[in-house]
């Protein structure tokens, strides 16, 4: 035991961020078969990754006896042509969370605050405790953000205003024009940080260039995670403005992003024909999904993403029969929602066996 205030008071108090379950671990656990379980739990792609960007990790495996490029080069500027920036203002992470965490080690420190909503994703919350600030929490109206009351939650030690567009657990998302003229309502000082983990699933991509323009400090942050199919790989990436880049830059790891990665994420960034099938392959899940559940009398969030939250009454209860099932969803009481469960979407096979499941269920 260490004496009392040797360890890190924030790492005591720092809630556990709690993972979808690994197949594997459900499996051991339940004495089942891993290839006949289904995670539908943690948002990836369902048609896993695309060919290109296999191809092109098994050749980067070929030099990993070298330490990686510390400044990811190639994709920073292949991100910055495709973002139409400069690659000054590209900053790449192990996952976009990394970023989040970076952004803790730039702005934040006690007594500073982050104003974020309720319901959102979790790491805003605990990477703001970490860093001994205050996370001031700002309840969603009818699971979507709100603006007004997140603007009014600003004061003179808020650094950082999180908007998830669209938003996980929930799926929903702010307009973006609304997003725009809310951003010009804030203090130009904070830094409003708006996380696009799942932006290439909407139809159309929002111009933010606007809000550099006019000197804003925003931060945009996307993710390889989902769409892309390489949530395994840990890639995400932030867009800003040169100065705030260069204070991120400061605080990573010299390598954090590994050549294995750097190569995948750049041969996927080009496959803009998987991106497209993975984008319709999930607006038919999601009708599939969402038609079901109305079908069925069962409470549903509309999403703008790969997931939908569904209220099924005991939360965790449905979790554990759908996992003896060999399905593994996500329960969101620790999100404050105990009667709902989140569902990422599957393949149409995948979500034809969770419906029948669920539809079964006695609880
Ligand atoms: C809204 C949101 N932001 C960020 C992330 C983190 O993604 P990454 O895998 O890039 O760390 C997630 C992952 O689920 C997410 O839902």
């Amino acid at each position: 035991m260490f004496e009392p205030g040797f360890v890190n008071p924030s790492v005591l108090s720092q809630p556990v961020y709690e993972p979808g379950r690994p197949i594997e671990d459900v499996a051991r656990e339940l004495g089942l078969d891993p290839d006949t379980i289904i995670k539908l739990a943690s948002n990836e792609n369902p048609l896993g990754t695309s060919p290109k960007a296999l191809e092109a990790m098994r050749a980067g495996l070929g030099s990993v006896a070298l330490y990686p490029d510390g400044g990811a080069t190639r994709l920073r500027e292949r991100l910055a042509q495709r973002h139409r920036v400069d690659r000054n203002e590209i900053v790449v992470g192990n996952g976009s969370n990394e970023i989040l965490e970076l952004l803790g080690h730039v702005f934040l420190r006690p007594g500073d605050e982050a104003v974020m909503g309720t319901p959102a994703f979790i790491v805003y919350k605990l990477v703001t405790l970490l860093f001994g600030a205050k996370a001031v929490e700002v309840p969603l109206v009818d699971h979507v953000h709100d603006l007004g009351a997140m603007s009014a939650a600003v004061t003179a030690r808020t650094k950082l205003v999180f908007l998830p567009c669209p938003n996980n657990p929930t799926g929903t998302l702010n307009p973006a024009g609304e997003v725009m003229s809310w951003i010009g309502t804030l203090p130009k000082r904070v830094v409003v940080v708006l996380d696009e983990a799942y932006a290439e699933y909407l139809e159309t991509e929002v111009d933010w260039s606007p809000l550099w323009m006019e000197g804003r400090r925003v931060v945009v942050l996307r993710t390889f995670s989902k769409i892309f199919g390489l949530a395994g790989l840990r890639v995400g990436y932030a867009r800003t403005n040169r100065e705030i880049a260069d204070l991120l830059q400061r605080v990573r790891q010299p390598f954090n992003l590994n050549s294995v990665a750097q190569a995948g994420a750049l041969a996927a960034l080009d496959d803009d024909d998987w991106v497209t099938d993975c984008r319709r392959a999930n607006q038919e899940g999601l009708v599939q999904l969402q038609d079901a559940f109305a079908g069925a009398g069962i409470e549903y969030v509309p999403s703008q993403a790969n997931f939908i939250l569904c209220r099924v009454g005991d939360g965790q209860a449905v979790f554990r029969e759908l996992q003896k099932r060999g399905i593994i969803v996500r329960p969101v009481g620790g999100y404050g929602l105990p009667e709902w469960v989140r569902v990422s979407v599957g393949t149409l096979a995948e979500n034809d066996r969770l419906l029948r499941e669920l539809f079964n269920l006695n609880c």
